[in-house]
């Protein structure tokens, strides 16, 4: 469903130059959900607009859906849908006409448009604002809108960038319902962009660890947790003395993936640590030991990453390269971002509103 080789993404000239995409490898299978993982700058977006045809590659290839990004645009557009970072829905519609209408543009009749329009707002608790001008939507509202105008047309492949973000709980749960049954019942390819390992976790079988324009891992969400970090247990004593027992008590009866002591808290990486705690509990207080406090943290997005690269996402991973220009493509070579589809209806210009902002 998607192809890259060597993807790669330059901006600026001369002596200025952000290497946003630095040769990016990658085959996503049909019906595949893929989330892009990685802090601020990492060059997610970049490669998002870069697969959904708004931005030309500065080297490499890149094919979508079976057609390539470069040479056959319109192919690719027409069969994916792309939700960008910024909001994208216009802004004195209803909400309703703005459904309607994008559905319109993708070649849906009137009526097709009308039911899939309805049955969207429903999915992300939106029917009541359905005749609400787009102007008098809150953030969070409009980020669903978004969503929904995204996926009117049932793309075989959708394209989410930080689709949860401004999203409060009970929606972001909405969104990931909306994202399954998607996927059950249409078999449709998602690739989304997010900072939130736990986020990847719930919607993604697949995370793709981007850092400094590059893939620096790429596995499932157990397997990056797991076998790259585990989960942290920390034990709190209010005798600091008895931390050595409670260190030879974990190491009894696991195998941690490392173990350190800071004053009276013992904190130790495991495998499966929430399924140790009630055993750990018994044998320490068999052995007198009082504790505190026991705390079990799954895995972050930062806890992968400082595993990955040896620093933390919170020192300020830099993204920005200075360098020599290392492709002939600067910004001159964008495409302008025009509507998806040929609209082949009397649908005036709903097709360009679901794309990201220049
Ligand atoms: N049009 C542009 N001109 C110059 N630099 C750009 C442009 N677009 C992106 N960049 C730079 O490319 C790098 C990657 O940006 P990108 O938007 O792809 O990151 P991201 O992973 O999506 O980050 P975020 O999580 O903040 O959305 C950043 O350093 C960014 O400043
Ligand atoms: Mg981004």
């Amino acid at each position: 469903m998607i192809r890259t080789r060597d993807l790669t993404r330059t901006f600026g000239a001369k002596d200025k130059v952000v290497q946003a995409v630095k040769g990016i490898t990658l085959d996503v299978e049909p019906g595949e959900v893929v989330a892009f993982l990685g802090p601020n700058g990492a060059g997610k977006s970049t490669t998002l607009r870069m697969l959904t045809t708004l931005l030309n590659p500065t080297s490499g290839s890149a094919e979508v859906a079976g057609f390539d990004v470069v040479k056959d645009p319109a192919a690719v557009r027409h069969r994916i849908g792309a939700i960008g970072q910024g909001n994208g829905a216009g802004q004195n519609q209803k909400v309703i006409d703005e459904m309607v209408g994008q559905g319109r543009a993708y070649g849906l009749t009137k009526s097709e448009s009308k039911a899939r329009a309805d049955e969207l707002l429903a999915g992300l608790d939106l029917s009541d604002l359905a005749d609400r001008v787009v102007q008098t939507l809150s953030g969070g509202q409009r980020r669903r809108l978004d969503v929904a105008l995204g996926m009117v047309h049932q793309p075989e492949l959708l394209f989410l960038d930080e689709p949860s973000t401004g999203l409060d709980p009970q929606n972001r749960a909405n969104l990931k319902d909306l994202i399954e049954k998607l996927h059950a019942e249409h078999g449709t390819t998602v690739v989304l962009t997010t900072h939130y390992m736990d986020e990847a976790d719930s919607l993604a079988d697949r995370v793709i660890v981007i850092d400094h324009g590059r893939i620096i891992a790429d596995d499932s969400p157990a397997r990056l947790r797991s076998g790259l970090v585990g989960d942290r247990l920390d034990v709190t004593l209010p005798d600091p003395t008895d931390v050595p027992r409670v260190v030879a008590a974990i190491e009894r009866m696991a195998t941690p993936l490392s173990v350190n002591v800071a004053g009276p808290t013992v904190q130790a990486r495991i495998d499966g640590a929430p399924q140790l705690v009630p055993q750990l509990m018994r044998v320490l207080d068999a052995d007198r030991v009082v504790v505190a406090a026991a705390e079990v943290a799954r895995a972050t997005l930062d806890d992968v990453f400082l595993h990955l690269t040896g620093r933390s996402l919170r020192e300020g991973s830099g993204p920005v390269d200075i360098g020599r220009p290392d492709g002939p493509a600067g910004p001159s070579s964008e495409p302008s971002p025009s509507p998806q589809p040929s609209p082949s209806t009397e649908s005036s210009q709903p097709s360009a509103r679901n794309e990201y902002a220049a």
